[in-house]
């Protein structure tokens, strides 16, 4: 009942034409996928020019943030509004480098998820404990409090609206994946977390992604797992070759 979703986060690469380019190679290959959503995000300044690239085909278009207010006085930021007018259907929020970097808090996480809902586009969330946290064992309050204060507010019915991404940081970009087992016990908790702050439905509907060095090599297996329901694709994502054979995970 959950379609797989299969996201390509291109974080901080590519030029304009190059991401046109990159997303036109996708779209020529993945014409006919129809039993799994695929996703990709480029950078704002690649937004508008890959929507056209991929208009009335079956990729579509994430955000890699947001700022949470309409309009206003908030210089650099991008509205959901603005991101559904350039053609995003997504917008990713909590990403651990922003968490990191920029220093976001879960509540801040939260306004945006809020916010992307209240555009009427699908909110991807992330979560993900440190090396530090799981080794000194804080990983399932880490992950609790992630999910309690990013998903504040938001009602059953809007659950409808978000996809989570577990990505753990120690996973990131590191070459190092989760284990199957690893990944799929902490899917299966934070599936558990939903059902407690929710229902079963919601909790059985909910779409949970992992991310962290997800590759051609070992998508199936991490596919196989019955609380994964798709990957969060960084590195990989970048070539056309890879990324491919990542959403025709068998
Ligand atoms: P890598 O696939 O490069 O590890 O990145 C994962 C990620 O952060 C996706 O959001």
């Amino acid at each position: 009942m959950r379609k797989p979703m299969i996201a390509g986060n291109w974080k901080l690469h590519k030029t304009l034409k190059e991401s046109c380019q990159l997303a036109t190679e996708l779209v020529q290959q993945l014409a006919t996928i129809e039993d799994r959503e695929v996703v990709i995000a480029p950078v704002f300044t690649s937004l508008a020019g890959v929507a056209g690239e991929i208009a009335n085909s079956p990729v579509q278009l994430a955000a890699q943030n947001c700022y949470p207010a309409e309009t206003g006085a908030f210089t650099g930021e991008v509205s959901p509004a603005l991101l559904k007018d350039v053609g995003c259907q997504y917008i990713i929020s909590g990403h651990s480098e922003r968490r990191q970097l920029l220093n976001e808090t879960n509540q801040f996480i939260n306004q945006k998820v809020s916010a992307t809902i209240n555009a009427g586009l699908g909110a991807i969330l992330c979560i993900g404990e440190t090396l530090q946290e799981r080794e000194t064992h804080q990983m399932l309050e880490v992950l609790t409090n992630q999910i309690k204060e990013g998903l504040a507010g938001i009602t059953a019915e809007q659950m409808a609206d978000v996809v989570i991404a577990y990505e753990p940081v120690w996973a990131i970009g590191t070459g190092v994946t989760a284990s199957d087992e690893q990944a799929q016990e902490a899917h299966a908790f934070i599936r558990g977390l939903l059902q407690g702050l929710y229902y079963q439905e919601v909790a059985e509907a909910t779409r949970i992604l992992y991310g962290g060095s997800v590759k051609p090599n070992n998508v199936d297996g991490l596919m196989a797992q019955s609380d994964i329901d798709g990957a969060l694709v960084g590195g990989a994502s970048l070539k056309a070759e890879d990324f491919i054979r990542i959403v025709r995970f068998e």
